[in-house]
């Protein structure tokens, strides 16, 4: 059986988590193959908050077995902690041996970075994403098959630091001792060992079986290293094709992709968001959407829809459908609105070019809708709430499948 895909389409923080937990009560198998604990995917169940930085989101379906890929980048003391939450993770969570390790220095490296590029800075949520995938780019990188034997990694970690030692001091950065490190590494082995093996050959074992795989994205299409806002985007392959590299699957094991989108837009972070408003509307979308990230508390900017930039994520996703979330966060605005073109150097565009620097959205304006909150059935929808998901497929050339109308798993409408 071939595995269905979950893919943020827009700047992350879609709601992903949330569908992934919907879904994966009915998968065997839910699997991480890009980002790390730069992501925040939050799941409610009933009353109950959770939010999953590197542990798959199926994690609450205690049948599903979770994988780390070889394309998530592992911090150890994140993943660690994280494990605290839930008990009775082993035989349900594995972490591949080819995953890369994101260690304490990654993390120094991109704040430091971060702070000398001053205006210019990315935002990045500091968590080392960048630098650890540099070093994996760079072959200087250590994977977590490696933590199984510390004295070996801790030496080879040290001769990384000697031959590394002018970057470190350029900036400012201590690097531990060897004894510190090997007891950070024997540490990290004690907790992670049993988890840690040859993820692709059991994921291959799982499709073989006519198992249920789904595949959770992290960021969205947006951020991608290739087709997001260069260079304000994170350092994976956010889109669907990246999930092939980061399980070690083929583009024909892969099935239904969904594309998760929020019926308004958000992004945290710096880089251009052609449809971000400023004004009241802006300040009332982040209200009404409790809009602060997961990861690093920061208020995420928002604005309206943007239909060229899902049709433009749709089609580099493969997109079957699309999940709507985030609907009832509309409720109560009189008009809403809809980018339907862009108009950049005084001509209208219908597509996204490279550059979003310089380009100003073209809206159409909706009536709007009261109360969509916590509707489960596409009838019980306010009227205009049911034209906007209509003009939505439309524009973005894709249908919707499912509509999210709360944080709670069971408020959701499956088409
Ligand atoms: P992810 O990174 O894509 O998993 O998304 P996040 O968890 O970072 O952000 C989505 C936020 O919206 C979380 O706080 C969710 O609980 C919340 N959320 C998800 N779906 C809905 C919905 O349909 N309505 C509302 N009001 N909130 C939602
Ligand atoms: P989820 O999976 C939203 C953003 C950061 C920054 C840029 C680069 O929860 O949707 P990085 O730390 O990755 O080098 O930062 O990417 N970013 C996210 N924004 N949701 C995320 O993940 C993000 N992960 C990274 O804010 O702009
Ligand atoms: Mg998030």
């Amino acid at each position: 059986m071939k595995a269905d895909l979950i893919v943020g389409i827009q700047w992350g923080d879609e709601g992903k988590g949330k569908i992934v937990d919907r879904l994966a009560q009915e998968y065997d198998m839910v699997c991480r193959s890009q980002g790390g604990h730069n992501a925040g995917h939050t799941i409610w169940v009933d009353g109950v908050k959770f939010a999953l930085h590197l542990i798959p989101s199926g994690v609450l379906n205690p049948h599903a077995i979770n994988v780390v890929g070889n394309g998530v980048v592992l911090c150890p003391e994140a993943i660690i902690k994280e494990m605290v939450q839930f008990e009775n993770l082993e035989g349900r969570l594995f972490i591949s041996d080819k995953a890369h390790l994101n260690l304490p220095y990654h993390a120094l490296i991109d704040q430091a970075k971060e702070r000398l590029k001053g205006e210019k800075a990315i935002g990045t949520t500091g968590k080392g994403i960048g630098p650890a995938y540099a070093d994996k780019i760079n072959r200087t990188g250590f994977r977590a098959g490696e933590l199984l034997n510390p004295t070996k990694l801790c030496a080879a970690i040290i001769e990384y630091f000697k031959q590394n030692r002018d970057i470190f001091d350029i900036y400012e950065i201590d690097t531990p001792s060897e004894a510190e490190l090997l007891s950070q590494l024997e540490e990290y082995e004690a907790k992670l060992a049993p988890f840690i093996t040859d993820t692709t050959q059991m994921v291959w074992n799982a499709l073989d079986a006519d198992k249920r795989i789904l595949l959770e994205g992290a960021q969205g299409t947006m951020l991608d290293i290739d087709h997001g806002t260069y260079p304000y985007v994170t350092s994976s392959a956010t889109v669907s094709a990246g999930a092939c590299t980061g399980l070690g699957i083929n583009p024909k094991d892969i099935g239904k992709v969904t594309g998760i989108v929020k019926a308004y837009c958000t992004r945290v972070g710096n880089g251009p968001f052609p449809t971000e408003d400023f004004g009241e509307d802006g300040a009332r979308l982040g209200k009404q959407g409790h809009e602060f990230g997961t990861t690093t508390g920061r208020a995420r900017r928002c604005g309206w829809f943007d239909a060229i930039a899902t049709r433009y994520a749709s089609r580099l996703n493969g997109c079957d459908e699309l999940a709507l979330m985030k609907l009832d966060v509309l409720d109560g605005f009189d008009e809403v609105k809809v980018c339907v073109a862009y108009e950049v150097d005084g001509k209208e565009i219908d597509y996204l070019p490279s550059n979003l620097e310089d380009v100003t959205p073209i809206y159409k304006t909706f009536k709007g809708w009261d109360n969509s909150v916590g509707a489960r059935r596409f009838e019980d929808l306010p009227l205009a709430a049911q034209e906007y998901v209509k003009v939505i497929e439309e524009i973005s050339k894709t249908k919707v499948g499912i509509i999210s109308t709360s944080p709670e798993r069971d408020d959701t409408i499956i088409l």
